[in-house]
């Protein structure tokens, strides 16, 4: 488009035009030095490549094992542990299945998986439900093409439709603040084994702005 309107013409001229009006553009075209494909090409696909955001179904959950097993293989941090951690917490009556999703390359291959489940905040008043993310996985031959950032915007979509409005979960700041969470101490909510309240590894995002305001509390998530 922009290469035929560079050479004085629309695009609506081009669509319109006939046979042999569309053969002068045609030459016209290659004149300013660009092939017809350069015209019709595609656009790149969205950040994350071809993939679709989906809601988990148990006939995922064998390869979603081997997926999160692999992912945190990549992770020195971690024990092993947490493919049989995400088995565990289906079976609770935290789990939430909505809020399950998968991402699935065009290819068939699940890529990517992230779980919202619910967790309780204490307060001097009352408990308060609200969400924790564990785990989150890409497979490793995807890293950094955008997936858990959209596995997770989509899974708070989803959130606040069921009327959630944060998301607590305890992991790496450098990663999370990306995705807009920031440390739970800074909105006066503290991880039980947060002794000096000021733990960074603890973080929370609000869904809805305000959401988390006059609340004080702690909260007990893995
Ligand atoms: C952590 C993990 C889920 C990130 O997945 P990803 O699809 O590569 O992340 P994205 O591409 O959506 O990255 C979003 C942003 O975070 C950044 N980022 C990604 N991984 C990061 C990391 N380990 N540390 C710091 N920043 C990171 C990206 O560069 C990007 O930043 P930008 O928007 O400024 O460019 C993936 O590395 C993974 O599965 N790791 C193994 C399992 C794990 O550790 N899970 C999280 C436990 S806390």
């Amino acid at each position: 488009m922009i290469t035929t309107k560079a050479c004085g013409v629309g695009f609506d001229d081009l669509v319109k035009s006939d046979s042999r009006h569309s053969l002068v553009l045609m030459i016209m075209i290659k004149a300013c030095g660009v092939g017809f494909d350069t015209l019709v090409k595609p656009l790149p696909p969205p950040a994350g490549g071809p993939m679709k955001i989906r809601q988990e179904h148990p006939q995922d959950y064998p390869e979603v094992y081997n997926l999160v097993k692999t992912a945190f293989d990549s992770n020195p941090k971690t024990d092993g542990t947490v493919p049989d951690y995400l088995n565990g917490l289906r079976t609770k009556d935290t789990f939430i299945p909505k809020l399950s999703l998968v991402a699935q390359h065009e290819n068939g291959q699940i890529v990517g998986q992230v779980v919202l489940y619910k967790t309780e905040i204490t307060t001097a008043e009352k408990t308060l439900t609200q969400l924790v993310l564990s785990p989150i996985s890409v497979h490793p031959a995807h890293f950094r093409k955008g997936i858990a950032r959209t596995m997770m915007e989509r899974a708070f979509e989803i959130a606040q439709d069921l009327g959630y409005t944060a998301v607590f979960l305890c992991g790496n700041p450098d990663f999370y603040r990306k995705i807009g969470f920031a440390p739970t101490h800074e909105f006066g909510i503290y991880h039980i084994n947060d002794k000096d309240k000021n733990a960074e590894w603890c973080m929370v995002r609000e869904l809805t702005k305000g959401a988390l305001s006059n609340i004080s509390g702690t909260i007990n998530i893995e």
